[in-house]
């Protein structure tokens, strides 16, 4: 079963952890599923890009982004080349290393 490496967050996983990921499974599931409480506002939809993540290693082998989720995605707060909505991305047959972002929108919007 691939795995996936979660970068430490200050809040919702200080050490890091190692977690197994079932091919198939959204990022997001996954995360929320090993006690990692990564913001999901709009019920993993698609809708909202707090659950956004920046996808290190295995970017490629994930589920193809849709043309929603590209928009969405333009919203979140630091968007890199590797970013992905983890409730959207879905796991496909290598590890992966993801870093949850410090801020989502919800936090930034609140200034
Ligand atoms: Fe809203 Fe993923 S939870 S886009």
């Amino acid at each position: 079963m691939p795995k996936i490496t979660v970068l430490p967050h200050a809040v919702l996983c200080p050490d890091g952890a190692d977690i197994d990921a079932p091919e198939g499974t959204s990022i997001c599931d996954a995360l929320l599923d090993n006690h990692i409480e990564i913001e999901h506002a709009c019920g993993k939809c698609g809708a909202c890009s707090t659950c956004h993540v920046i996808v290190k290693k295995g970017y490629d082998s994930l589920s193809e982004m849709s043309e929603k989720e590209e928009d969405m995605l333009d919203r979140a707060w630091g968007l890199t080349a590797e970013s992905r909505l983890s409730c959207q991305a879905k796991v496909g047959d290598e590890d992966l290393t993801v870093e949850i972002p410090k801020y989502t929108i919800n936090l930034v919007s609140e200034r």
